[in-house]
């Protein structure tokens, strides 16, 4: 089980201290949410922010691409020493040339579908992807709630594929955690429930030995 936070709901003020809590609380990955305004109606960051965050953390950096031209941009994040780039189906012509190039660069090659996309868009790529995150919610904020539906998506994906690496997104609380854990998922992407709490090195260890 892998417990990724999501930096979008940190407090960039004092981002370092937000990731060492949630380190030091446990987590396994830091989950970057890069977003472009474009393919989802919010901006958060860009390579040289997760190149700031590559040098506070020794944590492994699960890089999810919520932009539209992901092969514009896939090199910047390998440079920035991300471990995972996550691109979406739905922003790419080419999803398997693009898949194969984060791998050529170094990288884990991950792939997301939002909540309307079926998991008939990725089928095809399941063999070369190390890795799908199914967005539990509408991308492009946090704080927002799980998509019951979603979960369903993940119980047939599980099911088909036993070994996969399926992430979570979106809307993962102390409430629907198990939810999640029981329809299949083993990386959780948590942002809110992690970085709004009072004590985000607590918060986290809730999740660690959920
Ligand atoms: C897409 C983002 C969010 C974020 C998680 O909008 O990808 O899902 O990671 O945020 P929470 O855990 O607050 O839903
Ligand atoms: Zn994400």
């Amino acid at each position: 089980m892998i417990i990724a936070p999501s930096v979008l709901n940190a407090n960039f003020l004092n981002l370092e201290a937000d990731i060492k809590a949630t380190e030091k609380g446990g987590a396994n990955w830091i989950h970057l949410d890069i977003m472009d305004g474009s393919f989802v109606p919010n901006i958060s960051f860009g390579p040289g922010i997760a190149q700031q965050i590559r040098s506070c953390t020794k944590l492994p950096l699960d890089c999810h691409l919520m932009i539209n031209n992901p092969e514009l941009h896939i090199e910047a994040f390998a440079r920035a020493g991300v471990q995972y780039i996550t691109v979406h189906a739905e922003a790419t012509n080419h999803l398997d040339r693009l898949l194969n190039q984060i791998k050529e660069l170094g990288c884990k090659a991950g792939v997301a579908i939002n909540p309307a996309t079926p998991l008939s868009a990725i089928t095809e790529v399941l063999g070369i992807a190390d890795m799908v995150l199914i967005m539990s919610v509408n991308p492009g904020f946090g704080g927002q709630s799980l998509i019951p539906y979603c979960l369903e998506k993940i119980r047939n994906l599980r099911s088909a594929k036993p070994n996969l690496q399926i992430e979570i997104d979106g809307g993962v609380n102390l409430e629907t955690f198990a939810l999640a854990r029981e329809a299949g998922v083993n990386i959780f992407v948590i942002g809110s429930a992690i970085f709004s709490a009072k004590n985000i090195e607590e918060e986290t260890k809730k999740f660690i030995q959920f």
